[in-house]
């Protein structure tokens, strides 16, 4: 079989370490890949205007698939202070090269999954009956809708006319906000399109029933919100009736998720979401399996097949610049096997799921956070594993 080529954007800060460290553990696996480095992120739009540049754009469209470290993004105003001098007259303005790419490839599937590592320090915990201290297990697949939605970016403050007009036809706009003059109204909207609606929903779907998950939870609001998270859940009534009878349909609300989530988290598997309720749930329950350090996830377009494999934490600034670095790889190794998945090189996967399962439960290498340390640069000396020291373990364990 001809070798895959995985384009690799490290991005920004500790983006770019934990990207290497990676790829060091991939190719100790016996993943055979060669790796194309894309540019994106802070460096090219202080340099071109642009962080995320035409030519990875071409590369991803080539390619198909990439691993992405992570970005520095900054306020408008410290965007444009940051330009270089003969850029600053082109009227640039800086936006997301990560919203960049979910639009321009229609990156509409985002699957972030949270299980819990048997023996992590960072595991939540609870008290159970007779005072016992319990340590639920947690396994579930959040699936975040991530092109609409309340980050879809059609809103306005002060808003033109015609939208002003339109709103004017709602009676409830009539009787709760007509009274505030325009200039003080901002409007952002929650646009839910049946198509990607579906899309989302049966993606869940199908992951349950591929991976063995007994129910597939709506997270929305379709009492309040009823015309948005009610067609989601109608849909996915819908949907389960006719095409995954065995796969049970709940239903809760994202505020009274957040409550259960330290009650029985242990209960759901699949959770499906509009975009802003699908991001607000999976950092919850990213809290609860080790935070940022143990949170990966995937985006991709089923249609085009192009994905996207990168851990939810950022570029950490503070700790980019150390010189041994600190940071835990774990997301980054976690995302990258969400790849393998996608690409069905699952055997591979599952032997460094193996591997850095065996580390965590051993217990003898852990990183910073796992030792609840604060990070400084001393936290090495101080008994932690450095990320190559932990990319090194799980390399061991291969
Ligand atoms: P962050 O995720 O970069 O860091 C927050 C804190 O989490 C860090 O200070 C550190 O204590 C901890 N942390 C993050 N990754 C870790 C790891 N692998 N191991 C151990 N601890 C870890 O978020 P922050 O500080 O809000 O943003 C920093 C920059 O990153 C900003 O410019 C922001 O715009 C950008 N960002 C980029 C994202 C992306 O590329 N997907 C996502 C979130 C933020
Ligand atoms: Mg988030």
């Amino acid at each position: 079989m001809a070798k895959r080529t995985i384009v690799s954007m490290p991005g920004d800060g500790i983006g770019k370490v934990v990207l290497e460290e990676t790829i060091r553990v991939l190719n100790a696996a016996g993943f055979e890949a060669d790796y194309v480095e894309g540019d994106i992120g802070w460096e090219f739009w202080k340099t071109e205007g642009e962080p995320l540049p035409q030519r990875t754009l071409d590369l991803i469209e080539k390619h198909k698939i990439a691993l992405f470290g992570a970005i520095t993004s900054k306020p408008k105003d410290a965007a444009f202070d940051a330009l270089s001098p003969e850029l600053k007259e082109k009227g640039l303005v800086y936006s997301s090269p990560i919203v960049g790419l979910r639009q321009h490839f229609g990156l509409d599937i985002c699957m972030r999954p949270c299980k819990s590592y048997k023996g992590n320090p960072l595991n939540f915990i609870k008290r159970g009956v007779s005072d016992v201290i319990e340590e639920p297990m947690v396994d579930a697949v959040i699936f975040r809708q991530n092109t609409e939605g309340l980050y879809g970016g059609v809103e306005w403050s002060n808003p033109p006319e015609k939208v002003y007009d339109a709103l004017m036809t709602h009676p409830k706009f009539v009787k709760n906000f007509s009274k505030t003059p325009k200039e003080e109204l901002s409007v952002s909207t929650r646009i839910f399109t049946k198509k990607a609606t579906e899309r989302i929903l049966r993606a869940a779907f199908e992951h349950a029933k591929n991976y063995g998950y007994k129910n597939v939870t709506v997270c929305e609001k379709p009492n309040v919100i009823r015309e948005t998270s009610g067609m989601m859940y109608k849909m996915a009534q819908e949907i389960q009736k006719a095409d995954y009878p065995n796969i049970e349909l709940w239903n809760t609300n994202i505020d009274a998720q957040m409550m259960w989530l330290t009650k029985n988290p242990e209960n759901y598997g699949v959770i499906v979401a509009g975009n802003m309720f699908g991001d607000i749930v999976s950092d919850g329950f990213a809290g609860l399996i080790g935070g940022l350090g143990f949170a990966c996830s995937a985006q991709f377009n089923p249609d085009s097949g192009i994905g996207v494999f990168e851990p939810t934490h950022g570029s950490a600034p503070k700790y980019a610049d150390y010189e041994t670095s600190i940071v835990n790889p774990i997301a980054m190794v976690e995302s990258a096997c969400m790849m393998l998945d996608y690409i069905n090189e699952k055997d591979i996967a599952a032997k460094i799921r193996k591997a850095v399962a065996e580390v965590i439960a051993e217990g003898k290498v852990r990183s910073y956070d796992m030792m609840k340390m604060t990070g400084r640069p001393d936290v090495v000396e101080r008994g932690a594993a450095s990320t190559q020291q932990m990319a090194d373990a799980i390399i061991a364990k291969l």
